[in-house]
């Protein structure tokens, strides 16, 4: 696709967003001549700080995370794209400037700018910049990039919506998930598509149920300020996990043009069955890591890290039962969870098959033969791996459990990151990795009883140690006794 030079405006450029993801994308784009020649980025901050001294924040953003060291023509040239304007957000000034600024004619009129500010600024940032003009196409294009939370709930995402479609088209909006800038979460495209073996397979009549797990070992760091307020299922299940859901779930699109893709999104998570309030404690498990060891250290409780209420009931873990309920995945159980300071940090999707319909080998020491899993790992390890059952060498007929690998990366490609590719595609025009207004509100109808279920219930939480899987409890949302949670992409692990 053909990239038109464009003006990158970042707000909030002197951020954790800007420093750790931002300007190492925007510079490995530059170093691999894919920001279109002209491009310039305007850094907006409060800062009274100078162009030199901008370039020097960036440099030090940019040593602690460039791949391969810093090549220093790039970083030159990428130093004469930027410009530092000093701005504060709620003053009328820092708009008038800006729209001054980007009149000048070495500044290219397609624009895109970044929100990367707080989500309860969103709504006046895009009322300003619309009142100065800077929204407005003609002949151009301009877009918003805005990352997740988009609203706090179900109403308050559509207020959120309602304010700032009076500015926007939709098509002008490009609702970030960084997961769908992952190159595994992209490949589980690919597989599901490109592959025709794998489809007569991908429904409930051989799948018992799938398992969706987003594990971190860190805690909060410093975020309580945000994360207090949000929770592990607004934080990871309503927008990641469920993305992930819907891409395992949802039937081929028609192409994989944005609006085909999005509308399969949407097919499916619209699908989804609603959880009754009375039925949340069935569907949904929530709790919070205690004090425990994390490799050996001995870490906080949630409780005791900084900013934290000392009786929050703030959720750092959530389990989620879902069903889709359509032909293909009628009553086949969705389980997703997500949690910090667990037993290890990984992202992975478990698909568990059926077992098979009769027991052959009854005279055997082939009791209970693992069922199949396929297992889709996301990150750190990225892989597909299929879980099959073999005979074992030897004169008895006993069995193991060995795997079929599709290895994603070979030792030499190189790693992207996913910012690199979402930042590249809104210069492209290319929504289909960005999320649309319906499919964000629909995330919200389907946990939204939960939230106001455990908004209502503060009394009690349920605790689990730092460095565990999180509590035993949550086996009470299965539908099977024999349902357990897949912690590991080995064989015979959990
Ligand atoms: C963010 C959440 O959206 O995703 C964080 O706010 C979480 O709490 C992060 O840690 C996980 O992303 P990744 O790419 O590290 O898996």
């Amino acid at each position: 696709m053909k990239a038109e030079a464009c003006t990158y405006v970042i707000f909030g450029a002197t951020g954790n967003l800007s420093q750790v993801k931002l300007m190492p994308a925007l510079y490995h784009l530059d170093c691999e001549a894919l920001l279109p020649e002209g491009t310039r980025i305007v850094a907006v901050g409060r800062r009274d700080w100078t162009q030199q001294h901008w370039c020097d924040e960036v440099r030090k953003m940019l040593e602690a995370k460039v791949r391969q060291g810093l090549d220093e023509v790039v970083f030159r040239r990428f130093c004469e794209r930027m410009v530092f304007h000093k701005g504060d957000l709620n003053q009328a000034e820092c708009y008038t400037g800006l729209a001054e600024l980007l009149s000048q004619s070495d500044f290219p009129v397609n624009r895109a700018f970044y929100l990367a500010i707080s989500p309860s600024d969103f709504g006046a940032v895009i009322e300003s910049l619309s009142q100065v003009g800077l929204l407005d196409e003609d002949g151009n294009w301009s877009r918003i990039i805005i990352e997740k939370p988009f609203g706090y709930d179900l109403l308050s995402s559509q207020a959120l919506q309602r304010r700032i479609s009076k500015f926007l088209r939709e098509e002008q909006i490009y609702r970030i998930d960084h997961y769908l800038g992952k190159g595994m979460v992209q490949n589980l495209l690919v597989f599901r598509f490109a592959n025709t073996m794998l489809e007569p397979l991908w429904n409930r009549h051989y799948i018992d149920h799938i398992q969706i797990t987003h594990s971190e070992e860190l805690g909060i760091g410093s975020r309580a300020h945000y994360y207090e307020g949000a929770g592990a299922l607004r934080d990871m299940l309503q927008s990641h996990l469920m993305q992930l859901l819907a891409l395992v779930t949802m039937e081929p699109p028609a192409s994989m043009e944005a609006e085909a893709l999005r509308d399969e999104k949407v097919k499916v998570l619209k699908s989804i069955r609603p959880i009754s309030k009375e039925a949340v404690n069935a569907c949904a498990f929530r709790a919070q890591y205690g004090s425990g060891n994390i490799h050996g250290e001995r870490v906080k409780s949630y409780r005791e890290e900084d900013n934290v209420a000392e009786d929050s009931v703030t959720e750092t873990y959530a389990a989620l039962k879902l069903y889709v309920d359509n032909w293909r995945w009628k009553d086949v159980p969705i389980y997703m969870r997500t949690g910090k300071r667990m037993a290890k940090a990984q992202s992975v999707i478990s698909i568990c098959f059926r077992q098979p319909p009769l027991q052959f080998f009854r005279d055997t020491q082939v009791r209970c033969p693992n069922p199949n899993w396929l297992l889709l790992g996301i990150q750190p390890e990225e892989c597909i791996r299929m879980e099959i059952v073999v005979k074992e060498p030897g004169l008895e007929m006993s069995t193991r459990v060995t795997s079929l690998d599709a290895g994603y990366r070979n030792d030499n490609d190189h790693h992207t990151d996913a910012y690199e590719d979402l930042l590249l595609d809104v210069i492209q025009g290319d929504r289909s990795l960005f999320l649309r207004w319906d499919e964000v509100e629909w995330s919200w109808r389907i946990v939204d009883p939960v939230l106001q279920k455990w908004s209502e219930e503060r009394d009690y939480i349920a605790t689990y140690p730092a460095g565990s899987w999180g509590p035993i409890e949550s086996r009470r949302i299965f539908d099977k006794e024999s349902h357990y949670w897949r912690h590991s992409l080995t064989p015979k692990c959990d």
